[in-house]
């Protein structure tokens, strides 16, 4: 119960990673909000059927006026937003494409929720982890945006600019006691990428033995990192990107 006491934010936590995020922080003893743009109120509902540790907002990462309701929502019921997940994104419903080929309508889509998302809800919790001289904000990124992988250009970009942002935040807050820290996986099994047959037969074989643990990564190897960052024992640790892929990449 090392969160006990904390309240958290996971965007786009009904599904996918997201609710693996909720479900760990839930049980290390967080109150947690699971904002999304659908499926929150369910989701946790099947999480909390009491509301007193965990409710749902309907919000759009990439609306300004969407996320400062939600603040509002969440400081009415739980008190400020402690540890920020910016785990929403586009990524498991993306087609895998040559550069060339996306439009700059998809290109524009796709940076609007994976990097104007996280700068949006960073700004509506800044505040109150400034006030109170603490907070978390954990950004998923993705190893992807290490490795330059090919046929998704833009996702991987936007991943890019998410641990660059992850930097920025962690200078410009680190004078409160507010660590920024980004989490990039490498392909995870959530619910939707089993969905997705075009990443299962692009990635799977090709990712499993890039790494040096060779097998499939499940939402569950992920949740322990979140965990950490979110604790005191990572109240030092600032600006980095933990890469969580069985070693397939070394930084
Ligand atoms: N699954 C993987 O293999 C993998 C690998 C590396 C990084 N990631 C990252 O992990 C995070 C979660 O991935 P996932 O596989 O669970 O994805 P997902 O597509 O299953 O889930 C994304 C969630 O974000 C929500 N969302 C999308 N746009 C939103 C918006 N504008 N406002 C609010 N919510 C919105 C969706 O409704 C959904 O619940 C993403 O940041 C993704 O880039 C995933």
């Amino acid at each position: 119960m090392k969160l006990a006491g904390r309240t958290a934010l996971v965007t786009g936590g009904a599904t996918g990673l997201g609710r693996a995020f909720v479900q760990r922080l839930l049980a290390d003893g967080a109150r947690v909000v699971i904002g999304d743009l659908r499926g929150a109120d369910v989701a946790a509902a099947e999480e909390d059927s009491t509301g007193t540790r965990c409710f749902g907002v309907t919000m759009d990462v990439t609306d300004e006026a969407s996320v400062a309701d939600a603040v509002k929502a969440i400081e009415a019921r739980f008190a400020g937003v402690d540890i920020l997940v910016n785990n929403a994104a586009l990524f498991s419903t993306l087609v895998n494409r040559p550069f060339e080929e996306y439009s700059s309508d998809e290109w524009m889509q796709v940076m609007r929720v994976n990097t104007l998302g996280p700068f949006i809800c960073a700004k509506a919790v800044a505040p109150h982890m400034k006030g109170q001289q603490w907070g978390r904000i954990i950004n998923v990124a993705s190893t992807s945006a290490l490795k330059g992988l090919s046929n998704m250009a833009h996702y991987v970009t936007s991943k890019g600019a998410v641990i660059t942002f992850t930097r920025v935040l962690a200078r410009e807050l680190g004078a409160w006691n507010i660590t920024a820290n980004a989490l990039a996986p490498g392909l995870t099994l959530s619910d939707q990428i089993l969905k997705n047959d075009d990443h299962m037969a692009k990635f799977g074989e090709a990712i499993r033995k890039s790494r040096s643990i060779q097998r499939d990564a499940l939402p569950a190897d992920l949740v322990g990192t979140v965990s950490f960052l979110a604790s005191d024992d990572a109240a030092f640790m600032t600006g980095q990107t933990l890469c969580v892929e069985g070693g397939a990449i070394f930084v």
